[in-house]
């Protein structure tokens, strides 16, 4: 297999909590590639945690960076990349990593992402109201583009490794 991906890197897309960063590692270890994953990258660049860049800087601020920091990771070489899950979004982003890497999305239901999502505190975004509205708005409007990813694997609540070993034979 890593062979037949030559320098494109595996690029993971899709919500938060369908379990990029998890099923991202797992999967490079099985494959014996490093793993990145752009949300630490962004973190280390500018030295402050997610939810800190979104408050001192604003979300447009921290997309630029985003952008930035995955343009720059989808050089130097194959890898497993998890992207945070605005990544996509973004047409440059977007076009870029079409170019460059195999993308992997994970699609999960939103009552799976709202019960993983409800045990951490640091999704800006979701420091809402309503997490549930905020999430189904952001299926609404993201699904559309994560469907264009190479792959798709559906993240249900069954061990990692299951949804790894599918990861691996979608890149057979
Ligand atoms: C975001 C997802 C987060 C992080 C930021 C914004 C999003 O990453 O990049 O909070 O727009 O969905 P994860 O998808 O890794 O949680």
């Amino acid at each position: 297999i890593v062979a037949a991906l030559g320098d494109r890197p595996v690029v993971l897309i899709g919500m938060m909590g369908a379990g990029k960063s998890t099923v991202g590692r797992r999967l490079a270890l099985r494959l014996g590639l490093p793993f990145l994953d752009a949300d630490t990258e962004i973190e280390s660049a500018a030295a402050m945690t997610i939810p800190e860049i979104f408050e001192t800087h604003g979300e447009p601020h921290f997309r630029d960076g985003e952008a930035r920091v995955i343009s720059r990771l989808l050089d130097g070489g194959t890898k497993v990349l998890a992207t945070g899950g605005g990544a996509f979004m973004r047409e440059e982003t977007r076009d870029r990593i079409r170019e460059k890497a195999i993308s992997m999305w994970l699609e999960a239901e939103a009552d799976v992402i709202l019960r993983r999502v409800k045990r951490r505190a640091d999704r800006p975004l979701l420091k809402t109201p309503d997490p549930a509205g905020t999430i189904a708005r952001l299926i609404a409007e993201r699904y559309p583009l994560y469907r264009e990813a190479d792959i798709t694997i559906a993240s249900r609540d069954v061990p990692h490794e299951k949804i790894v070993d599918e990861c691996v034979a979608a890149l057979h």
